[in-house]
């Protein structure tokens, strides 16, 4: 059997029909398949690559951690200098009150780690979250899914969960003093980029406060310059009680992260103690690139030409197959016909050396979210492709 066939056999598959491509090479916006063809990377590894595969830095930092040491003891009991030093490091470019950083192994453990904590800190039991929302694939984490299809399979589901309406201002009255937290993507992602109306989110914020409710937004696919700030909150002129990042945080490798005040976090050190256990999260390697990644993000100035990018994209995708173009920097959604006509123009995509995707819940959108360091000229060759795609469906 070929790697392909063993791949089918006895890999677990999520799907019947997966891209199935073999890659064998990654670098900074390219892939290689087992055959040699390439493919320009517009999706980031579902927003990951921020600073684009392999990353020279990034993979140094992984060499050098992995020959210092590797796991040595479950999170929290010994000082480990790379879970230190990114700590120290995203505390520094957080507002004062994000300044205790909790390393998971992935976004959705981040998530977990944040209900439970605002569980402990306020003694409510209370969630609510948003229609369209996607904040994991774990238990806890499916139960504020903002999408019934996806959810209803898994029932019983955690108990004390409300689903509001995002943008919508009276599904506000649903916190109240007996609400944990909220938890909202500061962008939505899966719903098909769904940006946040100023005036509602700052009511939302408001609200938080007033009820004593924490305010937890979710970053994990949107932050770390992906929207042409470090944070995409910075732009909606709030601050969260707790923030969630993970898949762009790790350069590559597998790292979350929930990170709040060091009072809030100070809840799950007692009664009981050890309020969170995980044995790999922040991992020393992924820390150690999770670092190199975040100062190469921000050492090269890579953020202050997403907006520019973004505009480039926008001027470019103009096809009368195309609806609307929803966008926040380089998380961007193609909003098509329909399902068929956009796997179609996917597929025409892939053939022709372009790696693009659809959304959980917009299955009609194409998703845009490449490494952050395309070039206007790779920008202009990929629209080209979609557009003469679209021709061609
Ligand atoms: C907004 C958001 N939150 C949470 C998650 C879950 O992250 P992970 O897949 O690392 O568990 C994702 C993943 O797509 C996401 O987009």
């Amino acid at each position: 059997m070929n790697n392909r066939q063993l791949f089918l056999q006895h890999v677990a598959q999520t799907s019947d029909a997966p891209l199935a491509l073999e890659i064998v090479k990654a670098e900074g916006m390219y892939m290689w398949d087992a055959g040699g063809k390439q493919y320009l990377d517009l999706i980031a590894g579902i927003s990951v690559c921020n600073v684009g595969h392999c990353h020279p830095a990034v993979v140094k930092a992984i060499q050098e951690q992995a020959q210092q040491y590797m796991h040595l003891l479950v999170y929290g009991e010994f000082v480990q200098s790379p879970q230190v030093a990114f700590a120290t490091a995203l505390s520094g470019h957080l507002p004062e009150n994000l300044s205790t950083v909790y390393f998971t192994n992935s976004g959705a453990e981040a998530v977990e780690g944040a209900m439970k904590l605002a569980k402990r800190y306020t003694g409510r039991t209370e969630i609510a979250a948003f229609n369209r929302a996607y904040h994991g694939s774990t238990q806890g984490a499916l139960s504020i899914l903002g999408d019934e299809y996806w959810r209803n399979a898994y029932r019983p589901l955690l108990p004390g969960i409300h689903h509001l309406e995002y943008n919508d201002f009276r599904s506000l009255d649903a916190i109240t003093d007996k609400t944990a937290a909220v938890i909202a993507e500061s962008i939505q992602g899966e719903g098909g980029v769904i940006v946040p109306q100023p005036e509602w989110i700052h009511a939302l914020r408001e609200k938080c406060t007033a009820t004593g409710t924490l305010l937890i937004l979710d970053e994990i696919q949107c932050g770390l310059g992906r929207n042409g700030t470090l944070w995409a909150f910075e732009q909606l002129g709030i601050i969260p009680d707790i923030l969630l990042l993970g898949k762009a945080l790790g350069g590559g490798m597998p790292l979350g992260a929930f990170i709040s005040s060091h009072d809030i976090m100070w809840s799950l050190t007692n009664n009981p103690v050890l309020g969170h256990i995980t044995t790999f999260g922040g991992h020393p390697v992924n820390c150690a690139a999770g670092l190199a990644s975040f100062n190469a993000l921000l050492e090269a100035d890579i953020i202050k030409d997403v907006k520019s990018k973004e505009q480039l994209f926008l001027q470019h995708l103009k096809h009368p197959a195309i609806k609307a173009v929803r966008s926040k920097g380089l998380m961007m959604a193609v909003e098509l016909e329909n399902f068929a006509v956009n796997k179609k123009t996917i597929d025409y995509c892939i053939e022709h050396g372009i790696l693009t995707d659809w959304f959980l819940f917009a299955p009609e959108c194409m998703r845009i979210a490449p490494p952050l360091i395309i070039t206007a000229e790779e920008i202009i060759k990929a629209c080209k492709v979609i557009c003469d795609g679209l021709d061609n469906v």
